[in-house]
């Protein structure tokens, strides 16, 4: 996506200062062929074996980038009303949704079913009742998923780490065969699968194989118990590199071992990708304001923050950051803060980087998941401007938030 012509920074075939100058900063630019180059490798890896993808919405949830995703094929996992609406907005198609999620509301239910979602990966016994009940009033059956927690490390950063007894997600795999029983018994729903979520930025796919182990093994035990099992949901995809010589796993690779436990057995795999798909896409433009020195340290203030991209203070998260514009004048170790006011707003901390100067435009590397989304108003500040790259050719997909759009809805 990213490269540098005659020492400026493009993203595909657009200059990406002449997206900074005409939109402003902080800006989010997102390249489609990317996008669409990162489905298409978990589609041709997986060619041969009965699949779905199912772009995790949640990691980045623009209505141009969804449509972009239904044109190509994708279908969708969602965790929210909110999401659910984004999808039928950007023409996605709700029989190729799948509901995720530990607290649907009987509203967000009730409307999933009114739009004929594919599927609900439930998450309790109490959320199974709640989906009879509403199920029933509709006078439909609706197809399920238990989302199983398979007790397996995924070995990623703690907040984003899932399959593990203590956390909140999926019901114990060991109990799962009894709770898929005493489901069976209620009429409005129906066992369609089996759905597990270890975690996300898993770089190493050994952990998801462990898991998809004890999930196939259960599934086969399942439809032995007679119940109509089609579909294994493995959750989200694999991690990225965010630093070029992070040993990101190759798609492909993945794909070869998937469809190694999938030839003849009987399942459809079914993949809900969101980092995989976009991180890799996107930037987050931001411009330098000011240096400065204090006690020795140096700092580069920009115009993006916390509330812009909150992954590195969250997640102590590593970003490349780029110059828009490659100079011949060194570098600098420096950490780079926002104008948000509080210490944990940094996009990077004591990091060698090109020696900006105020004015300056800088790119956030692999910002297209997880960025926009998290996006805050904190400190009363706009949210980000959306652009989208088609080869030479941009457009925005998402205005910047004007102060009036801030205090929509609010009375004094
Ligand atoms: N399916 C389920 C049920 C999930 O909970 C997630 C991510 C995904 C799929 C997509 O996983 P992916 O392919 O993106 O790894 N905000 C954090 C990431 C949170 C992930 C939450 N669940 C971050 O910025 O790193």
């Amino acid at each position: 996506m990213l490269s540098y012509q005659d020492r400026s920074l493009y993203a595909d075939s657009v200059p990406l200062a002449d997206i900074a100058r005409k939109v402003g900063t902080p800006a989010y630019v997102y390249s489609a062929a990317t996008i669409r180059a990162n489905y298409r490798a978990y589609a041709d890896a997986l060619d041969g074996v009965p699949h779905q993808i199912c772009f995790a919405v949640k990691a980045n949830s623009n209505l141009a980038v969804l449509r972009l995703l239904a044109r190509e094929g994708s279908g969708f996992d969602i965790v929210s009303g909110g999401e659910l609406h984004r999808v039928l907005a950007a023409g996605g198609d709700p029989a190729r949704t799948v509901y995720s999620g530990v607290g649907k509301t009987a509203d967000e239910i009730d409307m999933a079913i009114a739009n004929g979602i594919q599927s609900f990966n439930c998450e309790s016994e109490a959320e199974l009742g709640l989906i009879e009940a509403i199920a029933a009033r509709h006078s439909k059956r609706v197809a399920f998923s238990l989302r199983v927690n398979p007790d397996v490390d995924a070995a990623t950063h703690p907040y984003i780490s899932t399959g593990l007894r203590e956390h909140k997600f999926g019901i114990d795999i060991g109990e799962a065969r009894d709770v898929y029983r005493r489901a069976a018994a209620l009429p409005h729903l129906e066992a369609a699968g089996v759905s597990c979520h270890i975690g996300s930025q898993i770089l190493d796919p050994t952990p998801l194989m462990e898991a998809l182990d004890k999930v196939l093994d259960l599934a086969r035990h399942l439809a032995a118990d007679g119940l109509p099992i089609r579909h294994i949901d493995l959750g989200g995809g694999l991690g990225v590199a965010y630093r070029p010589e992070d040993p990101a796993p190759a798609i492909s690779a993945y794909g070869q071992r998937l469809r190694e436990r999938f030839a003849g057995a009987g399942f459809e795999l079914i993949l809900e990708p969101g980092r995989s798909i976009v991180a890799p896409a996107g930037v987050l433009l931001t411009r330098v304001l000011y240096r400065k020195r204090s006690y020795g340290k140096e700092f580069m203030v920009v115009d993006a923050a916390m509330n812009d991209l909150i992954r590195p203070s969250l997640y102590q998260s590593h970003h490349e950051i780029i110059p828009l514009r490659r100079s011949d004048r060194g570098t600098v170790v420096a950490d780079v803060v926002g104008p948000v006011c509080e210490s944990g707003d940094f996009l990077a901390r004591g990091r060698e980087m090109d020696n900006a100067a105020p004015g300056d435009l800088l790119a956030v590397c692999t910002a297209g998941a997880y960025g926009f989304v998290l996006a805050s108003n904190y400190n009363a500040r706009p949210r980000p401007a959306e652009v989208l790259v088609e080869d030479d050719r941009w457009r925005i997909v998402r205005e910047r938030e004007t102060y009036a759009g801030l205090m929509r809805g609010e009375e004094p």
